[in-house]
């Protein structure tokens, strides 16, 4: 049995699709209930839905043998696991934005909101700019709103968020998508599931 770690929500659906697309369907997973594991003992299948941001976990810990996690996600924690493929799903860039008037003044110390800790100091650590990092855990549009930051690093998608927020994107340094990963010692032991299913998604991405 292959255990595969699905996002939970929008990357997840469109993932279960494209999985189900290449002959991995699984059609308990439509049922309206709050089951968290869905399995299609034919196929050899298991679909566990977790939050996309335990993708990683899971997969490092070998309670998942494979996995599907926003690179996003891999820059910023950098788990041991082998990355497998780039699925080119859920693309989107990891931005700094502010608010619309906002003018950059290089003397100051650049208060920074986000959910990625390590990406902005990585992203900053090169300029010689002092920061600093202000960690939330969602809705960090608001912070330069309420001016609780200067600056956020998140993520941009369509910029609806960031333009209904009345922010500009300040710069793109990142291009984000949603990559196949898998536990080391899955991908020796079950190297034959793994590589099948690799190679037919291969041929579709
Ligand atoms: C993500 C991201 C942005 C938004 C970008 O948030 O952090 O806020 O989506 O998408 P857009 O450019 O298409 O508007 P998410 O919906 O995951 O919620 P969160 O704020 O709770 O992190």
């Amino acid at each position: 049995m292959l255990n595969i770690a699905l996002p939970k929500g929008r990357l997840g659906d469109k993932v279960y699709n494209l999985l189900a697309s290449v002959g991995y369907d699984c059609k308990s997973i439509y049922d309206d209930n709050r089951k968290l594991v869905f399995e299609n003992e034919e196929l050899g299948v298991r679909y566990l839905l977790v939050k996309p941001s335990d993708v990683a976990i899971y997969v490092e810990h070998n309670a998942a043998d494979i996995g599907i996690v926003g690179k996003d996600i891999l820059l910023e924690y950098e788990p041991d696991v082998y990355e497998l493929l780039d699925l080119k799903l859920g693309k989107c860039r990891m931005a700094v934005a502010a608010k619309s008037d906002y003018v950059e003044d290089q003397n100051r110390t650049l208060r920074v909101a986000t959910k990625f800790v390590n990406i902005a100091k990585e992203h900053y650590a090169g300029m010689n700019r002092d920061i600093d990092i202000i960690k939330l855990n969602g809705s960090v549009e608001l912070a330069p709103i309420l001016g609780l930051a200067d600056v956020i690093i998140d993520l941009v998608e369509s910029g609806n968020t960031i333009r209904e927020n009345n922010l500009k994107v300040v710069d793109e340094f990142k291009q984000i998508s949603a990559r196949l990963i898998a536990n080391k010692s899955s991908y020796v032991f079950k190297k034959e599931e793994i590589s099948q299913m690799v190679d037919s998604l291969r041929i579709v991405v």
